[in-house]
């Protein structure tokens, strides 16, 4: 006989700061209705915030897997292996489980989740929590069409996703895993210029933070590569040139690209 279709589309196992984030997310974005999710989390004051969303929340990670479509586990990478394993009986064949724990491969996951499973792995980042995620995602194999839609769906709810090969995530974690503190370093830099300049520290914070913010809108809305960007607001013999040319001279570029492979190394190094 048929398993009957589970009651929720979507199970969240650890509703701290990532997994309610994705959960308002894609709650807002309409990817589910609330009341298509139930939510497991130990702590108390976790399953109290994602029940104000008006999604069930349980004490119980097994009663999340035994009644969802899919589940997401958002749990500390130290705990991930033993809550999965845990559940490996109460996985359902060809049942949707997303791991966002950072490091943890896809291998590991099949060998604490078992055999019944369909895996996703993502590296998304903290820009998650106010709804600009910048998240990769690599599956083992190909998923059903449906899965790979959801996953697609949830993780853009967030922000912006990509699917890549897991060989890829490391990669992905040096750049948009470590980027934001990366670019709050250039905003903090700029801000400091500004300041040099005269300006206050808040009015330089700001204008430093939103000029980094319309510059990646620029970039990311009208699909203009970089390089256009600068130069269209480069004039010949003009203030943003004398800049350019500072950061030229200050080695700006091969001090980004350096600290992006440095991240994605360590990363490939912590993974083993
Ligand atoms: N935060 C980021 O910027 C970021 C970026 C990329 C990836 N990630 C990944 O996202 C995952 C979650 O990170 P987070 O920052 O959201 O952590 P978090 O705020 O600590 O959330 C994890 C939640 O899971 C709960 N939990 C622990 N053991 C559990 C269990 N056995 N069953 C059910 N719930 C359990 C925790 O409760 P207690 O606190 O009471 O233990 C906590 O509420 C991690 O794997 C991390 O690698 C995070």
């Amino acid at each position: 006989m048929d398993q009957p279709t589970p009651r929720y589309r979507l199970g969240i196992i650890g509703t701290g700061v990532m997994g309610r984030a994705l959960l308002n997310a894609g709650i807002r974005g309409g990817v589910v209705a609330a009341s298509d999710v139930i939510a497991s989390d130990v702590s108390e004051a976790c399953r109290l915030e994602a029940e104000e969303t008006g999604c069930i929340a349980t004490e119980d990670n097994r009663e999340v897997v035994e009644q969802s479509q899919a589940v997401l586990v958002a749990v500390k990478p130290q705990a991930i292996r033993a809550v999965l394993g845990d559940l490996r009986d109460a996985f359902g064949e060809g049942q949707l489980l997303i791991s966002i724990a950072a490091g943890v491969p896809l291998q590991t996951l099949r060998e604490a989740a078992g055999p019944a499973p369909n895996l996703v792995r993502v590296m998304p980042n903290v820009c998650c929590t106010v709804g600009e995620a910048a998240s990769a995602w690599a599956s083992e194999g190909r998923l059903p069409e449906q899965q790979r839609q959801f996953v697609a769906d949830l993780l853009s709810a967030a922000g912006q996703a990509v699917e890549v090969k897991e060989e890829l995530i490391d990669a992905v974690t040096g750049l948009s895993g470590s980027g934001p503190a990366f670019v709050a370093m250039f905003i903090e830099a700029m801000a400091d210029g500004g300041v040099r300049a005269g300006l206050s520290r808040d009015q330089a914070q700001m204008l430093a933070a939103q000029t980094t913010l319309g510059a990646a809108k620029l970039i990311l809305q009208d699909e203009q590569d970089p390089a256009s960007l600068k130069d269209r607001v480069c004039s010949p013999a003009g203030t943003t040139i004398a800049g350019v040319h500072a950061l030229e001279r200050g080695g700006l570029r091969a001090a980004v690209m350096d600290a992006v492979v440095a991240a994605a190394d360590r990363a490939r190094e912590l993974g083993g």
